[in-house]
C-alpha cells in the first residue's frame, strides 16, 4: 500500500540531499523542549550520512509572520548537533546567498540546517520560484516531515517538482501504521476522540463511522453533542454553529458513537475550581463540564480492553489542570494496557501518555497532529502525493 520511492531507492553517495523534516518543536528560552520530532527524523539523517550524502535539512517552526527570530531554527540546529555524530552548520536563510554559500561548501558526512522556511511568504503559497530556489541547493529531495505532509507548501510539495523525490523512514512508518490501522484494522476497531472542538473532527467521524466499530467521544467536543441532544450546558464550551451537524452525526451513527454518561463539572475554568461529578443532563447555571466522570471512564475502559485496534486523538478533559486530568490519564492507561494495536496522535494525548510513563506500551506514537487527523479523514496528503512513485 505504500507506493512511493524510498530514500533507500536513491543513489545518495557524494550527493547533496535536501530533506524536509518537521522540526516544528517547542522552544523556550532559546532551547528545544520536547525533541521527539527531531529524534524521530534521526534514522533518515543517519542513513544519508552513513551512505556518503551531504544533508541539507529544512523545516518550518511555528507560524511566524515574516522574519521573526523567536521562530529561528538555530536552537534546533544546535540541539541536533548534540544528537548526531556529525558537524551541523546553520544557514541564516533557506534560500538566497546564505543558503547557497553554505550548501555549496557542504561535504559528504556533514549536515546543514536552513533557517525557518516560513520566514518567506512563498512557503505557504507553494510559490514555484521559492521551490525552485530550494531545489537548486541539492541533487535529491527526501520528505521525512510527516507532521507537515498535509500542507501543500513550497518545501513539502513544490520542491518535489524539481528533483528526484523520495520518502524518508519516518514518513513511511507513519503512513504504514495509520494507513494499516484504517484499511485493515484488527477488530474491534475503537477510535477515541477528544479535544475542544467537534468542528476539527467532523471529517474524521464521518470517515471512521464507515470503518470503526466504536467511536468514544470525550473532551469539550462531547458538550456540543450533549447540546444537540437538548441538554443545557451552562458555561461549558459548546460550538453553537455545528450543533446541527452534531445532531446529524448522532442520528447517522446510532450505537457506534459512544458519549460520556457522567461528567466532572467545575464552578470556574481554573485549576482550583470547586468540582463535582454529575450524570449527563442539564448543567447548573454558572458551572461547566471539564472532564469525563468515573462511570464513563469505566465504560470506556471496558470497550478499550476488548479492542483489537485503538486510535486515540485528543484529551478527555482540561488535563492541564490536575483536578480535571483524571479522565485523560485513565484513558491513557486503558489504551496502554489494552494489548491492542494502539496508535496515538495529537500533542495533548501524546503528552498525557508520556507523562503517565506508559509510552513504551503504545504501538505507535505519531509525530503528526493535523496530518494524522487528515489521514483519519481519508484525505490524500499533498506532501506524500508529490513524491515519485515507486
Ligand atoms: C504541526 O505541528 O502539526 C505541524 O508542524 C504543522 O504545523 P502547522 O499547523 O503550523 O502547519
Amino acid at each position: 500500500m505504500f507506493n512511493k520511492k524510498m530514500v533507500t531507492d536513491l543513489d545518495v553517495k557524494g550527493k547533496k540531499v535536501l530533506v524536509r523534516v518537521d522540526f516544528n518543536v517547542p522552544i523556550a528560552d532559546g532551547k528545544v523542549g520536547d525533541d521527539s520530532r527531531v529524534r524521530a527524523a534521526l534514522p533518515t539523517i543517519r542513513y544519508l550520512l552513513d551512505h556518503g550524502a551531504a544533508v541539507i535539512l529544512c523545516s518550518h517552526l511555528g507560524r511566524p509572520k515574516g522574519v521573526d527570530l523567536t521562530f529561528s531554527m538555530r536552537p534546533v540546529a544546535e540541539h541536533l548537533g548534540t544528537l548526531i555524530d556529525a558537524p551541523v552548520a546553520f544557514a541564516e536563510d533557506c534560500i538566497g546567498e546564505p543558503a547557497e554559500t553554505a550548501a555549496a561548501a557542504l561535504q559528504p558526512g556533514q549536515v546543514l540546517v536552513l533557517e525557518n522556511t516560513r520566514f518567506h511568504d512563498g512557503e505557504k503559497k507553494n510559490d514555484p520560484e521559492m521551490a525552485k530556489q530550494m531545489a537548486a541547493l541539492a541533487d535529491l529531495y527526501v520528505n521525512d516531515a510527516f507532521g507537515s505532509a498535509h500542507r501543500a507548501h513550497a518545501s513539502t510539495a513544490g520542491v518535489a517538482d524539481h528533483l528526484p523525490a523520495a520518502a524518508g523512514f519516518l514518513l513511511e512508518k507513519e503512513i504504514k501504521y495509520l494507513g494499516n490501522a484504517i484499511a485493515e484494522p484488527e477488530r474491534p476497531f475503537v477510535t477515541i476522540l477528544g479535544g475542544a472542538k467537534v468542528s476539527d473532527k467532523i471529517g474524521v467521524i464521518e470517515n471512521l463511522l464507515e470503518k470503526s466499530d466504536r467511536i468514544l467521544i470525550g473532551g469539550g467536543m462531547a458538550n456540543t453533542f450533549f447540546k444537540a441532544q437538548g441538554f443545557e450546558m451552562a458555561d461549558s464550551l459548546v460550538e453553537e454553529d455545528v450543533i446541527e451537524t452534531a445532531k446529524a452525526l448522532l442520528e447517522k451513527a446510532g450505537d457506534e458513537l459512544v458519549l460520556p454518561v457522567d461528567v466532572v463539572i467545575a464552578d470556574a475554568f481554573a485549576a482550583d475550581a470547586a468540582d463535582k461529578v454529575m450524570d449527563v443532563g442539564d448543567v447548573p447555571a454558572g458551572w461547566r463540564v471539564l472532564d469525563i466522570g468515573p462511570r464513563t471512564v469505566a465504560a470506556f475502559r471496558e470497550v478499550i480492553s476488548e479492542a483489537g485496534t485503538v486510535v486515540w486523538n485528543g484529551p478527555m478533559g482540561v488535563f492541564e489542570f490536575d483536578k480535571f486530568a483524571k479522565g485523560t490519564f485513565a484513558v491513557a492507561k486503558a489504551v496502554a494496557e489494552s494489548g491492542a494495536t494502539s496508535i496515538i496522535g495529537g500533542g495533548d494525548s501524546i503528552s498525557a501518555i508520556n507523562k503517565s510513563g506508559l509510552d513504551d506500551r503504545i504501538t505507535h506514537i505519531s509525530t503528526g497532529g493535523g496530518a494524522s487527523l487528515e489521514m483519519l479523514e481519508g484525505k490524500v496528503l499533498p506532501g506524500l502525493a508529490a513524491l515519485d512513485d515507486a
